[in-house]
């Protein structure tokens, strides 16, 4: 190779770790990287086959799933991917957290039937499958998993799963008493500052041996190797002490048994007559893959926890504010954060502050986002795991756990 590629092909390299500029995506890399630590060997190959193609002839370029994490994000403005856009996020017709929760109501959904991302996730996995069974082209396949890497991330983000507010990015709020809003803080400024305070024992690589499953090749010297070194280590307990979600991920990758009662003939006939889409949770369901019923938990988060502070309904918050019930069709992202923590903070008195001990300290407290990036990693691998891990190997591919240990 003449020196010149070579130079080239690092230069590329580094333009895509990610910069400060890039916080949005950030969330992203870290459930894509916390999947591929729990891939299956034979799994991550197949996978990197379909990124690149030749991959495995010559294990080049390096392959890591955090690097195509966020192209979804980056193409759903472009004529060719414009109808992707909606499959960012999902909304019950009605849904108002904290007063209001749905998911979904007597309304059913807003958009259009399947183009959300519940029903992605379950599309791109029935594409996939196509593909193995030679139905599709490499291309197709291949954005069929970029998109689910993207999508699996965007359903365990609380705000992806509420129209409120255009999922929170119409709720202005101050943290550390710089202007941003709900969507921002939740996609990015929460895990911006967790990385600005993480200890520094997370600054160094994990030795060789020191963790029950290895780490350190599956990272790339990025801004938040640290945040993904802490997840797994005092969350999924890969060290020696146990981590606080160690026993509970074991039953992250379960599916409820499908409660046919739920749907009654009335709304079978309606949703046959297309006046609600009442079975759609249904289709996107099935006892190893639902996207629903794990929504439908998550959304929870709107509510309890809450994402959503009461107070925004509320005196004086609720009369600076539009309340429009409209969903935009698209979400605003978060471009300008670079610079958020050193922009002078400013008294904002009609904004709520929420980087307080009640909001963002319960938040960092219970290891809220924490939690999530690994249930998202976990679920992803899973999905991965059962649709890519060659056969011959330990025998339930869907058995993730059997993984871990
Ligand atoms: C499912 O994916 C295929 C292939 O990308 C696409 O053509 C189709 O429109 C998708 N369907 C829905 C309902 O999103
Ligand atoms: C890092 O330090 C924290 C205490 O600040 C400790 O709980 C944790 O176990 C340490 N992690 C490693 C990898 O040594
Ligand atoms: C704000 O809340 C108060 C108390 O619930 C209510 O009286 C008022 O009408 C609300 N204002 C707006 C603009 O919704």
């Amino acid at each position: 190779m003449k020196l010149s590629r070579s130079l080239a092909l690092l230069a590329a390299t580094f333009a895509s770790v990610p910069s400060t500029l890039a916080w949005g995506s950030v969330g992203h890399e870290i459930v894509a990287t916390i999947a591929q630590v729990y891939l299956h060997p034979s799994t991550l190959a197949n996978v990197c086959e379909i990124l690149h193609p030749g991959y495995k002839l010559q294990l080049w370029p390096p392959c890591h799933l955090s690097r195509v994490a966020s192209w979804a994000d980056q193409v759903k403005r472009s004529p060719q991917y414009r109808y992707t856009s909606a499959m960012h996020y999902v909304g019950a017709l009605g849904d108002h957290p904290s007063e209001t929760c749905l998911f979904p109501g007597a309304r059913g959904w807003a958009g259009k039937r399947d183009v959300n991302v519940l029903g992605a996730v379950r599309n791109m996995t029935e594409v996939l499958v196509g593909y193995i069974d030679g139905y599709y082209e490499q291309s197709t396949m291949e954005d069929a998993v970029k998109f689910l890497i993207h999508y699996m991330g965007d359903m365990h983000m609380p705000l992806h799963l509420t129209g409120r507010e255009r999922g929170g990015n119409g709720a202005r709020v101050t943290f550390d008493g710089r202007v941003t809003n709900l969507h921002s803080l939740w996609d990015s400024l929460l895990i911006s500052k967790s990385l600005r305070t993480i200890p520094s024992n997370y600054t160094r690589r994990f030795p060789h041996g020191s963790t029950s499953i290895e780490l350190e090749p599956h990272l790339r010297d990025t801004i938040y190797d640290p945040y993904i070194r802490r997840v797994m280590w005092e969350g999924m307990g890969v060290g020696k002490a146990p981590g606080r979600f160690e026993a509970e991920a074991f039953e992250w990758l379960n599916c409820p048994e499908k409660a046919q009662a739920d749907y009654g003939l009335w709304d079978a006939m309606q949703s046959t007559l297309g006046l609600r889409a009442a079975a759609d949770e249904e289709r996107w369901d099935d006892d190893v893959l639902c996207p629903f019923a794990w929504g439908k938990e998550l959304h929870k988060l709107n509510c309890d926890l809450p994402v959503w502070p009461a107070e925004l309904d509320l005196p004086p918050y609720n009369e600076t504010r539009i309340n429009s019930g409209d969903r935009d069709d698209d979400y605003d992202h978060d471009e300008h954060l670079d610079d958020f923590f050193s922009r002078p903070p400013r008294p904002h008195p009609d904004l709520l502050e929420l980087d307080t001990p009640e909001y963002s300290g319960k938040i960092y407290g219970e290891w809220v986002v924490e939690r999530l990036m690994a249930m998202a990693g976990i679920r992803l691998a899973g999905i991965l795991n059962g649709l890519f891990m060659d056969a011959g190997g330990p025998d339930d591919a869907c058995d993730l756990p059997m993984i871990l240990v």
